[in-house]
């Protein structure tokens, strides 16, 4: 078999007078189609496994979706004293709201026997208790939602084979939390049922931060299905990573401290900035004993120390972004650092506008919405640190090499 030389550059080309020639042995043509065939399901393999991480990285995204609106819900059920309306908690056949007018006489006279309604909501009529119902079973569904939009494609994707042992103990993992996270629920809204018509700050704080790191496992996993991750290549990068990732700690920190002021109502009190009482440092700060305990349990230190957490964020975050220019670092990173840069400052006037406000609940709302964008830009300005160049250059990583022609 004789072909022209440089038609399609396979064999080992000899000259035959004026013309190239490529001799090419039955065997030789069958290994050289053999390897072709493995490089073109290589290649295939190659973008399907892209294809499955976008969807996989994407589904995650609307998981953490559904979560910040369920924080959201979590702070209007609470700030309209909602959030004690149900008093049984049933996870599995709960579904659905009372249907008929007795089942909603049934579940108005079992509130009726709890502390809410008796010290704060006496008198309260059938109408009045719908209205705190229906934020309550809102809050609840949403949840089941949520847990329902995990384990189906996570079925899926396991069944499938989609996922690999590590990533798919990840998500088992994170959805066992969420289960937790339910219950969690329940033990605070427990709290609220005996003696105090107030849930614990302690449960609730514990039901906060829960919530967070479960979005905050579920926001890492996706980037790195969607950006991919490999560790910074240059040193300045690698201590910026480190910066940034302490940054989102401490904005992790100041949202606990958050819960401690929603928990103990203390954004009613001294609502004046930056002056507590006349003074930047309030005198009955620390007042309790021991000392420590005024953290989690004194309406003035706890509110003084979201301020002191909250004016921290702030200052460290300019500085960051103060010590980063000059760092020469991808788009990618400078565009979610910038972005955290410019939401610390909407967070703490929200912060301010609320306390001044006495806690009204469009900006305490919003305060609170706005508290998980910041945690989200930290997040996201942590990982883009984290990662070595951009997707295509990590695609091709894992595209076989083309064999020479
Ligand atoms: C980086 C800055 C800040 C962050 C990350 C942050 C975060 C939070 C979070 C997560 C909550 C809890 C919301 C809830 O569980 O419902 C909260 C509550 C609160 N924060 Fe901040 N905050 C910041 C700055 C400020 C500042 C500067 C002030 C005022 C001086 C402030 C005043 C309040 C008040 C009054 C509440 C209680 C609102 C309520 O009862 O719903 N915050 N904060």
């Amino acid at each position: 078999m004789q072909l022209p030389a440089g038609q399609d550059g396979l064999g080992n080309p000899s000259q035959r007078g004026n013309t190239a020639v490529f001799t090419i042995s039955p065997a030789g043509s069958r290994r050289r189609r053999i390897g072709k065939r493995r490089e073109q399901v290589a290649d295939t393999t190659a973008s399907e496994k892209k294809r499955r991480q976008r969807i996989i990285g994407l589904w995650l995204l609307l998981m953490g979706g559904m979560l910040v609106v369920m924080v959201v819900l979590g702070g209007l059920t609470r700030l309209t004293n909602s959030g004690l309306s149900m008093v049984e908690w049933r996870p599995m056949t709960g579904w659905l709201p009372p249907l008929t007018h007795l089942a909603w006489e049934q579940a108005f006279t079992a509130y009726q026997a709890f502390p809410e309604y008796q010290k704060v909501n006496a008198g309260m009529t059938l109408t009045q208790f719908q209205e705190i119902y229906w934020l309550e079973y809102i809050h609840r569904l949403w949840g089941r939602l949520i847990g329902v939009a995990f384990a189906v494609p996570l079925i899926f994707f396991l069944a499938r084979r989609w996922i690999d042992r590590p990533l798919g103990w990840k998500l088992v993992g994170i959805f066992l939390l969420g289960g937790l996270q339910g219950l969690l629920g329940w033990y605070m809204v427990k709290s609220g049922m005996v003696d105090r018509p107030d849930v614990s700050q302690y449960r609730l704080v514990a039901h906060l931060g829960m919530a967070l790191i479960i979005y905050g496992a579920i926001l890492w996993v996706a980037m790195g299905l969607l950006m991919g991750a490999a560790p910074a290549a240059k040193p300045a990068l690698v201590r910026a990573a480190a910066r940034v990732k302490a940054v989102a700690a401490l904005v992790l920190l100041t949202m606990l401290s958050g819960g401690f002021v929603a928990g103990l109502d203390a954004g009613y009190a001294y609502n004046t900035f930056p002056l507590m009482d006349g003074d930047l440092i309030p005198t009955q700060v620390f007042a309790s004993s021991p000392w420590w305990l005024s953290l989690f349990e004194d309406v003035t230190t706890v509110q003084f120390m979201h301020r002191v957490l909250a004016t921290a964020t702030l200052v460290v975050v300019l500085i960051l972004r103060w010590t980063l220019v000059g760092v020469p670092m991808p788009a990618s990173a400078r565009r979610p650092i910038n972005l955290l840069t410019a939401w610390v400052l909407v967070q703490f006037s929200l912060g301010v506008a609320t306390l001044l406000s006495l806690v009204a609940l469009p900006l305490a709302a919003l305060h609170q919405a706005s508290a998980l964008v910041l945690f989200t830009l930290a997040l996201w300005s942590a990982f883009a640190l984290s990662v070595r160049g951009n997707r295509d250059e990590r695609v091709a990583a894992v595209v076989p090499k083309k064999a020479p022609a």
